[in-house]
């Protein structure tokens, strides 16, 4: 069968990374990036260059970092943004510049504040500045299952001619049906027929759950891109997931006679990256990725599973990369065991990442007897978030008992000298972040808090993710310990960092 290519645009570093609360610095953002790749996508959108130096710079290493991908900057239809997202990809083996505008009458009457006729002018004039920068351009009309099907063709078919080679349809504000979205993918084949000489590409939110399967029947009506979001990351509800187009895809080949270049093998440890370092769980119910998606939970059905496993499942976890690694370490594994478990699992680790992550294993298998391949992959993380660090929690003393007001002290390194806090005061949680505010010199407001453990028994890794309020703006930490006063500690500090980098610490 020769069933016709269908091409993955990831945006969990871009639409994704706008979900509240998420921020990664620019290591994670490549260590996503590179995991992307493996995963085989397509398209890599990095970021938004000019929304931050930090994005810049995070777009700017995914460009020169990854390879076998094409890598896309996102940049509205303003010269400076197009200059800017062409300066952050330009050293990519494929660079893409993704430039926008709104075509709904309701953006341009309240948003932009334009007439149509100038809308069209900036839509031409954006893709010829862009096209005359980087040969691979693609074009997004925002919000356009709003617009008016007539003047979104004449921008559409402008797009085409002034040269983007991907023209993209989305429905921003998830409003779509099925149905219906695929008969506006088709009537815009029908209006413009230079479509079918560029790829047509489609970005489905998720306001109304309908995301995947309004992709889907864009897909059907002639679709060839798909832009969507590991764990279904993005504004809002998010975009479409992922992993379930993909599933979709490959699982119901026969009928819809569409392929990917996706290694779905790959698709259990790039969610479990990403949920990892963004800090967004994935809930336990969720298709493909969730914890009990390939649980059989009923006596029926376990008995049918047993007797034969297409009873009751239509995918097979191993396809999805499920309960595939059997890596286990011990207190008496050396440095080497580590170093090639942690490549078997898709890390990279330099000489000084490895010397760091083997203390910190070493202190983990002390007091844990099995150290397994989830252990490593927080672990991995862990060193990452580590690697942009400004402050480091070097030590702490908490003391705390039924009969005494919670007391705690920190020594907190920053730039080589060293920033101590103390404070008495509520709980033991705290009396430890007050501390870490008196030595920092914030002024911090929880605003959530949550622990997790990694694995199952006592001794397993607790992982605390916290949101703090700093100046106005939320900031969040995620750290991982064997002890969950040590992990919350770091996680605070560890959103003051994100509040540093963004200028509201000092
Ligand atoms: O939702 C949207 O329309 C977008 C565009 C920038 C493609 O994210
Ligand atoms: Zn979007």
């Amino acid at each position: 069968m020769n069933s016709e290519r269908i091409y993955i645009f990831d945006t969990t570093l871009r639409d994704g990374e706008q979900s509240p609360g998420i921020s990664l610095n620019s290591f994670e953002k490549l260590e996503i990036a590179e995991q992307l790749a493996r995963l085989g996508v397509d398209i890599i959108e990095a970021g938004f260059p000019v929304s931050s130096p930090g994005d810049f710079e995070g777009v700017q290493k995914i460009a020169s970092g990854a390879s076998g991908v094409t890598v896309c900057a996102l940049a509205r239809a303003i010269d400076n943004d197009v200059k800017t997202a062409w300066d952050a990809i330009k050293e990519a083996e494929r660079p893409r510049i993704h430039t926008f505008i709104s075509t709904s009458d309701v953006h341009l009457r309240h948003q932009l504040r334009k007439t149509r006729a100038e809308v069209l002018e900036i839509a031409k004039r954006m893709v010829a500045l862009a096209r005359s920068l980087c040969d691979d351009v693609e074009f997004s009309a925002m919000d356009a299952t709003r617009s008016d099907p007539g003047y979104l063709a004449s921008v559409l078919a402008a797009a085409v001619e002034e040269g983007a080679g991907t023209i993209n349809i989305p429905d921003t504000v998830g409003y779509a049906i099925p149905s219906e979205f695929g008969g506006f993918i088709r009537e815009q084949f029908k209006r413009v027929p230079a479509l079918k000489d560029v790829a047509v590409s489609v970005h489905c939110h998720n306001d109304l759950g309908l995301a995947v399967a309004n992709s889907l029947a864009a897909v059907e009506a002639g679709a060839t891109q798909i832009e969507c979001a590991i764990n279904g990351l993005g504004e809002r509800a998010g975009n479409a997931s992922l992993e379930e187009i993909v599933m979709i895809l490959q699982t119901r080949q026969a009928g819809l006679d569409r392929i990917t270049g996706i290694n779905t093998t790959e698709i259990t440890r790039t969610s479990r990256l990403v949920s990892q370092l963004t800090g967004y769980d994935v809930q336990p119910n969720k298709a493909i990725v969730g914890r009990n998606a390939f649980a059989h939970e009923s006596g029926i059905h376990q008995d049918g599973v047993l007797k034969e496993r297409t009873t009751y499942e239509i995918m097979n976890a191993a396809s999805v990369g499920r309960g595939q690694s059997d890596i286990v370490l011990g207190k008496h594994s050396g440095r080497h065991a580590l170093k090639s478990a942690m490549e078997e699992l898709g890390y990279k680790l330099s000489d000084d990442e490895l010397n760091q992550a083997f203390i910190d294993f070493k202190r983990i298998a002390d007091k844990k007897k099995k150290v397994t391949a989830v252990d490593l992959e927080h672990l991995a993380s862990e060193e990452l978030r580590e690697l942009s660090d400004i402050f480091e929690l070097k030590s702490y003393r908490v003391s705390a008992s039924s009969d005494s007001i919670p007391a705690s002290d920190v020594v907190i390194e920053k730039d080589g000298g060293r920033l101590t806090g103390r404070s008495e005061s509520g709980g033991s949680m705290e009396s430890i972040f007050k501390a870490i505010d008196n030595a920092v010199g914030a002024k911090g407001k929880l605003k959530d808090y949550q622990v997790r453990s990694v694995t199952e028994g006592k001794d397993s890794l607790g992982e605390v993710r916290v949101v703090v309020e700093v100046g106005g703006n939320a900031y969040a930490g995620t750290a991982l310990s064997i002890d969950v006063v040590e992990a919350s500690a770091k996680a605070y500090v560890r959103a003051l960092n994100n509040a540093y980098r963004a200028g509201v610490v000092n």
